[in-house]
């Protein structure tokens, strides 16, 4: 039997849920793996604070040193969040040869680089899979599963929250803000939801996994983000009478050297696998050239879903004679060869609230034909006060050229009132 010593840089929710799973779960994975993981020190900012598992008091420290420093530790978990002290503290582990498991997405997406190439100087471990998506297996699926694909797109529902809060727009028709405060009220959302509603969270996530999926670096930065904030009960209605339904999805394709990627809410069919991933569930449809198309469906947050990528790391890591290390090259930068778009092609949705006048109509589908942008549907409702809601899907056309035309349409008769993304038609 081999035992592994361990140590916790955090105790809260998932750090919890992580002692709790190692403890009822140590049978099995002893029967499982041959392996035993003891706990040695976790490191917490208040040793007094009352904690939901009974973590043995004389465990808890909060001098960091204790948990990277000890030569006797051999792993150490990371379940503090946020990018500082976190990256510092995994360094530190890392350059001294100890396999570090993380959860924190956001240290990972902004600092790989130097966790990666900490990692491979020092000869040590880095696992990350409960960094994206909880409990469902995506990061380990990537590397060792698909490895035998060129994968050219995926899209995810990769924040809980934010398709929570969609979720319920739609199915009740509510506004944002109603539903906002609602799931904030039930703890479904955070005080600050920032991170999470202005697609943040979506966005470290698809740094990640499309990093893996092209095997180059798709950095933080070059993805486009725009969150939930914006969105409107009445879009969601509209959409769905044109048989569309709305979520925030973390999209990356890859065309040759050429990759777009990028985190807005998007209309996707009915009939598309994701639209029928509600509440707080996640999920990533992904098309490689050999596997086809798959999806992944499951827990995306929560104490027990992420334990259980953070033990399964554990025991991967364990079973390992050599760490595993990324295909790409320690870089912040995006990879040489490699082109990021802003100019990706997709169908849009467009609602515009237009004088009821002779003549609007043609200056609109004016602008689109100047911009080489073809209606595929167009829908015009009763006006009110003069002024009518016209709402229009677009074949497949570029961005750049959509931006233009709306800049052109938005005038004295007519206000551009929404854009929406649609894929996969
Ligand atoms: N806040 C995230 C979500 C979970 O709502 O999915 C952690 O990434």
């Amino acid at each position: 039997m081999r035992t592994v010593s361990v140590g916790f840089l955090g105790c809260g929710n998932i750090g919890c849920g992580v002692w709790k799973l190692l403890n009822e779960f140590k049978d099995d994975i002893r029967h499982r793996a041959n392996v035993e993981f003891d706990i040695r020190r976790i490191l917490v900012r208040d040793v007094h604070k009352k904690r939901d598992q009974s973590v043995p008091q004389e465990l808890l420290t909060t001098d960091v040193a204790q948990v990277t420093d000890d030569p006797d530790l051999e792993m150490v978990l990371e379940f503090m969040g946020g990018e500082e002290p976190a990256t510092r503290y995994m360094l530190r582990a890392l350059e001294k040869g100890k396999t570090v498991v993380t959860a924190n997405k956001m240290a990972l997406a902004l600092n790989w680089d130097i966790l990666q190439d900490a990692a491979q100087k020092h000869g040590s471990g880095l696992y990350y899979e409960a960094a994206v998506c909880g409990a469902i297996p995506i990061i380990r699926t990537t590397i060792d599963s698909l490895q035998a694909n060129r994968i050219e797109a995926l899209m995810g529902i990769v924040n809980g929250t934010t398709n929570y809060i969609l979720s319920r727009m739609t199915q009740e028709g509510s506004d944002y803000e109603e539903v906002l405060k609602d799931a904030q009220r039930l703890g479904l959302a955070e005080p600050d939801p920032s991170s999470d509603v202005e697609g943040f969270d979506a966005a470290y996530k698809l740094s990640i996994l499309s990093s893996l999926a092209f095997h180059a670096r798709v950095p933080f930065d070059v993805i486009y983000r725009q969150g939930i904030t914006q969105v409107s009960a009445v879009d969601i209605a509209y959409g769905k009478q044109l048989g569309y339904t709305l979520k925030l999805l973390a999209i990356a394709k890859r065309d040759g050297h050429v990759i777009d990627a990028r985190v807005h809410p998007t209309f996707i069919p009915d009939s598309h696998p994701l639209a029928s991933v509600n509440g707080s569930f996640n999920a990533i449809f992904l098309h490689g050239h050999a596997c086809d198309d798959m999806m992944l469906f499951g827990r995306g947050a929560g104490s027990a879903p992420t334990a259980s990528a953070v033990v399964s790391d554990m025991l991967y890591a364990v079973s390992r004679t050599e760490p595993r290390y990324t295909t790409f090259m320690n870089s912040n930068m995006l990879a040489p060869g490699l082109m990021v778009t802003d100019d990706w092609h997709c169908s849009f949705y467009i609602r515009l609230n237009a004088s009821d006048q002779p003549g609007v109509l043609a200056y609109i589908t004016a602008c689109l034909g100047n911009e080489g942008i073809s209606i595929r549907n167009l829908m015009q409702r009763d006006a009110v006060n003069g002024h009518a809601q016209i709402v229009l899907i677009t074949h497949d056309a570029g961005e750049c050229a959509v931006r233009k035309a709306l800049s052109a349409i938005d005038s004295q008769d007519v206000r551009v009132e929404s854009m929406i993304r649609v894929e996969a038609n």
